[in-house]
């Protein structure tokens, strides 16, 4: 069950947090991984048996050779994972620059666009992408608009790419994690409030149900975005509902 024994997978980001863990995961659950990030991780890689391939997800070019690695590699790819990105806050409707949004377009957005179209290209009948969206696809935190819009996008893209790709054997899924203990999630009082269990995820929380998408078990699947939230997304917790009715 959920075995990926043989299979070839890809991850992008994969040098910490979401991605590292779910590097570690496929790796125990037999799969072959390119490992890739920005900058040099071969030792972080061979310390969890997987190959790195530098590659800046936001250039097509290095996306493509990133997917051809695989092949060159292990002579199949099987799985894509789409994780990397960035998240800029701080920044309003009034006040954020375009830079602001072209950089999350460009590393958040046409990243996941490269990753589905350039491993697609190489996949055969069977093969799995998965993408990483996000809560803020849903509620966004004021200050993180242009985060939380690309991530609503990649919601959008993955259905494409479930209908364009789902005739090909090819499944696109994605997650939408809610705060990660990663460097880029970050532990304060209302990510532990908001959340029904009071507590923030951690990363091989989100690696295990992309493993499950990455498996034949979720052949059915295809075309979803599965919040991997704790219950955030529920409702109100009781205890935001006790602050706010003792403040009445
Ligand atoms: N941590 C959270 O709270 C949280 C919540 C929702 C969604 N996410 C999403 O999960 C994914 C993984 O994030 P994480 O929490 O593991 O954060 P992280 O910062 O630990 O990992 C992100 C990785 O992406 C890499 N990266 C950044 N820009 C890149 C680029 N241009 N090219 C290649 N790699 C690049 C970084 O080097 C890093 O290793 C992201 O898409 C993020 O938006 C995270």
């Amino acid at each position: 069950m959920f075995s990926l024994e043989g299979k070839v997978a890809v991850v992008t980001g994969g040098a910490g947090g979401i991605g590292l863990a779910t590097v570690q995961r496929f790796r125990a659950a037999g799969a072959h991984v390119v490992m890739s990030d920005l900058g040099d991780h071969h030792a972080k890689a061979d310390e969890v048996g997987a190959v790195f391939h530098a590659c800046d997800v936001s250039n097509e070019a290095q996306v493509a050779a990133l997917m051809h690695r695989a092949l060159d590699e292990f002579g199949v790819l099987d799985i894509a994972v789409n994780n990397a990105g960035i998240v800029i806050t701080g920044e309003t409707i009034l006040d954020a620059s375009d830079e602001t949004y072209r950089k999350q377009f460009d590393i958040n957005l046409m990243s996941q666009v490269y990753g589905m179209r350039e491993a697609a290209k190489r996949m055969k009948q069977g093969a799995s992408i998965i993408n990483t969206a996000s809560l803020a696809a849903n509620r966004v935190a004021s200050g993180a608009g242009a985060y939380a819009a690309m991530k609503a996008a990649t919601v959008s893209i993955t259905r494409s790419g479930a209908l364009e790709l789902g005739p090909k054997g090819i499944r696109v899924n994605a997650i939408s994690p809610s705060t990660t203990q990663t460097a880029m999630g970050w532990l304060n009082k209302y990510n532990t409030l908001a959340s029904p269990m009071g507590r923030i995820a951690q990363p091989e929380e989100m690696a295990a149900v992309i493993h499950f998408l990455a498996s034949d078990d979720a052949s059915w699947v295809n075309g979803q975005t599965i919040a991997v939230d704790g219950g955030q997304m529920a409702g109100i917790p009781p205890e935001i509902s006790q602050i706010v009715n003792e403040s009445e």
